[in-house]
């Protein structure tokens, strides 16, 4: 059977590096893995006085991790950070507390900006809530730099390197979830 992985991309801009990156990943990524992007730009922030009855989106967002076996988060940096966005999101999924939708499921992070340390301030702050979210993390290190040089004007990667590193990646993390997934019924 498919595992099925929560894809989050930390970044909202409709031309988003990053989004383009999880999809090159995706077309990388050997058989037996299906992605699907779990989208975080419609959570309100988290509040627990919204907890008494709430938000459509956060139970939306909740249930498609709830479904998911793992988690693929592709983000971007921000003032050396993991952007807002992305954090509102880990918390929202956090909570109620004892409910994280997050809790043991594993997952990996590949970060990447038009900068040359590709995001490893964004990366290794999320390791950081990754780490108190109780997620096995892929130790793999993906920081993929000078983001804007790497697609043609329709999105596509034209980067053969980066190809082959995202198919590499991807190949890791499917056998790390194997390694630290629960195990399923047949
Ligand atoms: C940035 N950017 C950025 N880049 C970087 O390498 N380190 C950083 O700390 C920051 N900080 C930062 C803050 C804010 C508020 C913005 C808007 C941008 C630049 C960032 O890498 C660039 O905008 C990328 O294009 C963002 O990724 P997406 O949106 O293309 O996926």
């Amino acid at each position: 059977m498919n595992r099925k992985i929560a894809v989050i991309v930390g970044s909202l801009r409709k031309d988003s590096f990053n989004r383009k990156l999880a999809k090159a990943l995706i077309a990388a990524a050997p058989a037996g893995l299906d992605f699907s992007f779990v989208e975080i730009g419609d959570l309100p922030f988290f509040n627990q006085d919204l907890e008494a009855a709430p938000p459509a989106s956060w139970t939306r967002f909740r249930n498609e991790l709830k479904a998911a076996d793992a988690v693929l988060f592709v983000t971007a940096e921000y003032n050396r950070s993991v952007p807002g966005v992305l954090k509102n999101a880990i918390d929202v999924g956090s909570r109620p507390y004892g409910q994280s939708v997050f809790n043991g499921k594993p997952a990996a992070v590949l970060s990447s900006s038009m900068g040359a340390i590709g995001g490893f301030g964004a990366n290794h702050h999320l390791r950081q809530s990754l780490a108190f979210l109780n997620m096995p993390t892929l130790p793999n290190e993906a920081y993929i730099g000078a983001a804007h040089t790497l697609f043609d004007d329709a999105g596509a990667l034209t980067n053969d390197g980066t190809r082959q590193f995202l198919g590499q990646f991807a190949t890791a993390f499917a056998a790390w979830i194997e390694a630290n997934a629960p195990a399923r019924a047949a």
